[in-house]
């Protein structure tokens, strides 16, 4: 079954990044098609440190690279701080551009699916060309797509934490419909 790890670029409470990444969840699980879902918290990655890294890492942090190493696709919602991903987002990042004591990075061929929320009418749709490009700087690819930014996202982010506006839902479930061309055109790995 296609693996799809999902990867709010904000930790807080009631992120709306976080309802949006709720919302392809619902999305994907609506779905015929069958995925394995999980959501990658970025909390398990430590502030980046060379050290860290020789020293073998948090178990915490090894089994976040497993889970997006193994993964058939990767999809992030981004916030913008001041026009940039915010610094747990980037340092997840670097991690994941690390191959470790792996053959190969995590992100290294990866397809990716960008989105992003704000607060204001923009949606913070500038700061997703940055993600894109530290995407592929990390030898990630990105899955053909339109841009999809959620504008007014606090305003639309309901008490269960996800996002019922049904344009919102459209374009959303538009980037779900570019995931699963995507899975349905590329031959998965048969699981070991
Ligand atoms: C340091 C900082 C800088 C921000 N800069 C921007 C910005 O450049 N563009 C924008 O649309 N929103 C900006 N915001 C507002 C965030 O979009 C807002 O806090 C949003 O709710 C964060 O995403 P979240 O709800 O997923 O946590 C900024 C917020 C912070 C804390």
């Amino acid at each position: 079954m296609p693996k799809i790890v999902l990867a709010s670029g904000s930790i807080r409470r009631e992120s709306a990044n976080a309802a949006v990444i709720a919302t392809v969840r619902r999305l994907l699980e609506q779905r015929d098609e069958s995925y394995e879902v999980t959501e990658l918290s970025l909390r398990h990655f430590p502030l980046f440190d060379e050290d860290l890294e020789s020293d073998g890492g948090t178990p915490e942090l090894l089994a976040a690279k497993a889970q997006v190493a193994s993964a058939d696709v990767l999809i992030i919602s981004s916030p913008a701080y001041n026009g940039y991903p915010s610094g747990v987002l980037k340092n997840a990042l670097d991690w994941l551009s690390r191959p470790g004591d792996a053959d190969r990075a995590p992100l290294e061929g990866l397809p990716t699916v960008v989105v992003s929320a704000s607060p204001g009418p923009a949606g913070g749709e500038n700061v997703q060309p940055h993600v894109r490009q530290i995407l592929g700087n990390c030898g990630a690819t990105l899955i053909d797509c339109e841009q999809v930014a959620v504008g007014n996202a606090i305003e639309l982010r309901t008490p269960e934490g996800v996002i019922t506006e049904p344009s919102v839902v459209k374009a959303l479930d538009g980037l779900v419909d570019a995931v699963a061309g995507h899975l349905a055109a590329t031959p998965q790995e048969a699981a070991a």
